[in-house]
């Protein structure tokens, strides 16, 4: 992909914030790590940590891989309550992205994580590409159940069986290797992907298919920026902001002005503890 001539820097990524008018967001474990869960591939990364806590594992990815899983869930429950909903509050990144929909600019939010957040933080026009761990099914009967159900077991680090019919395993509606991607991705994304007019990825190393592919299929026409820690050298964007998301989200804010910049002043006003607001 060549670059996009008109497009470099920092001054050029506000511009396009503020005229575009379909941006597509896709987003990875990065814009969550603020909120307190780990990526996964960085050096401090979950699958950093599982090669080391689960050496019995033929590869730390093999958590999340469904023969895997239906042979041996155990690892898995050992490790899911790091990142069960309801302990973690979105970040910046996700609160930056709602206000992009409130102001009508969002096309749409690709997620690759499994943490709610981006429903947490209210965002609609959201596709959970990897699903979440809202619900969770069984593995023999089909049971479905909202994963509240599971939590109390999740959280004592013990494999979850059905109520049901009391043997199939449970296993929450996340999209684990070996397993397609859900309709509503396959559908949603061929109708966006020629109404984009910005693509920004957000926090992620673009190296799991089908999500990775995204930005390599759409119009070259139409500009890209990268918010990430770290370059990818597989993926040229025009604009490469680097470091933490929250950091560059909160500084493009602040120039993009207007509503997103009262919204994020609001959100950041809200984060604020005085000792008013603390509980005695
Ligand atoms: P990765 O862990 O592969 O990549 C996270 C990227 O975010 C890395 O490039 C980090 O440098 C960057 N990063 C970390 N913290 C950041 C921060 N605060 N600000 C900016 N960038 C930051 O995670 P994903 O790309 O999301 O699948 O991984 C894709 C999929 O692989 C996941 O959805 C998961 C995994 O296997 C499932 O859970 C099914």
């Amino acid at each position: 992909r060549d670059k996009l001539p008109e497009y470099n820097t920092f001054k050029d990524a506000v511009e396009l914030f503020r005229k575009s008018k379909n941006i597509l967001i896709l987003t990875g474990a990065g814009v969550s790590v603020a909120c307190g869960i780990p990526d996964f591939r960085s050096k401090n990364g979950i699958y950093a940590r599982l090669h080391k806590d689960f050496p019995e594992l033929p590869d730390p990815s093999s958590m999340f891989d469904i023969d895997f899983f239906k042979k041996n869930p155990a690892p898995f429950y050992n490790f899911a309550r790091e990142i069960f909903p309801g302990q973690f509050t979105p970040s910046l990144s996700h609160m930056f992205i709602k206000f992009l929909e409130e102001s009508g600019k969002l096309l749409r939010n690709y997620t690759q994580n499994i943490d709610t957040l981006e429903k947490i933080a209210g965002i609609q026009k959201v596709i959970e590409c990897h699903g979440s761990f809202s619900k969770s099914t069984c593995l023999s009967c089909k049971n479905e159940v909202d994963s509240e159900e599971i939590r109390e077991d999740v959280l004592a680090q013990k494999i979850s069986y059905c109520k049901k019919c009391k043997t199939g395993i449970m296993k929450p509606n996340i999209v684990f290797f070996g397993e397609d991607l859900g309709d509503d991705f396959h559908e949603q994304i061929s109708e966006d992907i020629d109404k984009v007019d910005l693509l920004v990825v957000i926090g992620s190393s673009l190296k799991v298919q089908p999500v990775a592919l995204i930005p390599f299929n759409i119009d070259p026409d139409v500009p890209q920026i990268l918010i990430n820690r770290e370059l990818l050298p597989h993926y040229q964007s025009d604009i490469k902001l680097l470091g933490n998301c929250d950091d560059i989200i909160l500084a493009l804010s602040m120039a993009i002005g207007g509503e997103i910049k009262d919204e994020m002043v609001q959100e950041l006003h809200k984060r604020v503890i005085t000792t008013s607001n603390l509980e005695t």
